[in-house]
């Protein structure tokens, strides 16, 4: 029986502008990497990348930008591994659509890729998964999280992903957010990049949240790298959406950070009951630190990065940016002060368990899903 009033309306869709555009050689141009040396919000053991180290950050031969897990790097026991984590300069108000297009995303045993909004003071202001997953995992997850109880999910809403927990308060669930599973095993992983890859677009208004996925196949064509305005009307029933029904926007979000991350192991990825969900056993007392990123990994993480086309931001509350206009700026590589971000010495750099672990991000996943943050050595 079809019904011929929908749950609920889908929002009035919007055209927004342009802003800002990260795409071949100045790609960098507008974003910035992590003020610490290491991955001190999800105990993740990768030291983060710098504007320069072009064998992790780089633009390929087919013009796309590549945003890798150092594989050429022999690490020994008690450091780190290389990864890119960018943050864009700016923060994007609410009336802001941001949009992936990449031909590969990172995955592997123990690989833990996302691409998200982030408030300025974290958890205030909440954070939007747009894309995110572990180890071999094979279809996308997406998540809010609010600082603050009062934020849900609504059962009602139309979209194509499967709702699986309601409740966004950061300390609900163990941490996990308001999650909805994409069932489109292109969404995520060696399915994504088989595919041809594909468009995460995430709309940040006040009347919700919507995340749309479109494989390579069902990306529209109006949508390039070029396109100076963003219509997402074209995108049709979401993969979720959050209306302001039941999560008020401009209550429990503020002003969005654009983040793109790859970090290893840690409060997710590396929790045993979770690895091995997707990856083999361990052995012995092995971890996932020990198993995967140290010694010479360079066939574990052949899969480990992100082909990107380019990522655009769109907006209807800010100016466009001189990163979204055709000035060639040059070089993208870093600024003379990025080399003074150099990690000096890394004794007790893996003190993880000293480290506050970001509750949001799915570190209580783990909990949820019954297993034991040991993400010890
Ligand atoms: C991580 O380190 C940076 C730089 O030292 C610091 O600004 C930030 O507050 C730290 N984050 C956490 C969660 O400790
Ligand atoms: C949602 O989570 C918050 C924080 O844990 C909790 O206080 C609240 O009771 C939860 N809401 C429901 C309906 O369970
Ligand atoms: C940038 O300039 C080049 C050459 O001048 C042109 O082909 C391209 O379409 C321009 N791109 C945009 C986004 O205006
Ligand atoms: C390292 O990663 C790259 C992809 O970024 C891959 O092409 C290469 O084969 C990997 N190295 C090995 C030895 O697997
Ligand atoms: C990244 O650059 C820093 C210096 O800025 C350097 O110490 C480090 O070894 C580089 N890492 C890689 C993988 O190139």
């Amino acid at each position: 029986m079809l019904s011929l009033l929908p749950l609920l309306p889908l929002a009035a869709a919007a055209t927004y502008p342009l802003v800002d555009s990260h795409k071949g050689a100045t790609f960098l141009d507008g974003f910035r990497t992590p003020a610490g040396a290491y991955d001190n919000t999800t105990s993740g053991d990768v030291f983060w990348a710098q504007k320069g180290n072009s064998s992790v950050m780089y633009l390929n031969d087919a013009g796309r930008y590549v945003l890798k897990v150092d594989n050429t790097s022999f690490v020994p026991y008690n450091e780190k591994r290389f990864a890119p984590s960018l943050l864009t300069e700016r923060a994007y108000p609410v009336g802001s659509v941001f949009v992936m297009d990449a031909v590969h995303m990172p995955y592997g045993c123990s690989v833990w890729p996302a691409f998200w909004t982030q408030g300025a003071a974290w958890p205030e202001g909440g954070e939007i998964d747009i894309m995110e997953g572990v180890n071999d995992q094979t279809a996308n997850q997406i998540a809010l999280h609010s600082a603050e109880d009062g934020c849900y999910a609504s059962k009602d809403a139309q979209m194509t992903g499967q709702l699986r927990l309601d409740n966004c308060s950061v300390t609900s669930n163990g941490g996990s957010g308001c999650t909805v599973g994409d069932p489109n095993q292109n969404s995520y992983g060696a399915g994504f990049a088989a595919a041809g890859g594909g468009v995460y677009v995430a709309e940040y208004a006040t009347d919700g949240i919507r995340v749309w996925f479109k494989s390579r196949a069902d990306v529209p064509k109006e949508m390039t790298g070029d396109a100076k305005s963003l219509d997402t009307s074209l995108l049709g029933t979401p993969t979720a959406n959050y209306p302001s029904t039941t999560c008020d926007i401009g209550k429990y979000f503020a002003d969005q950070i654009l983040t793109i991350t790859i970090t290893l192991c840690g409060a997710w990825a590396g929790t045993p009951s979770v690895l091995e969900a997707t990856c083999p056993q361990l052995v012995g007392t092995n971890t996932c630190y020990t198993t995967y990123v140290i010694n010479d990994a360079s066939e574990t993480y052949k899969n480990a990065y992100f082909e990107l086309n380019y990522i655009n931001i769109y907006s209807t509350a800010v100016e466009a940016s001189s990163t979204s206009s055709n000035s060639s700026s040059g070089s993208s590589s870093g600024s003379a002060s990025d080399s003074a971000a150099k990690p000096t010495g890394t004794s007790g750099a893996r003190r993880a368990l000293d480290m506050p672990v970001r509750l949001g991000w799915a570190a209580g996943l783990a909990a949820a899903l019954g297993g034991a943050l040991a993400f010890v050595l």
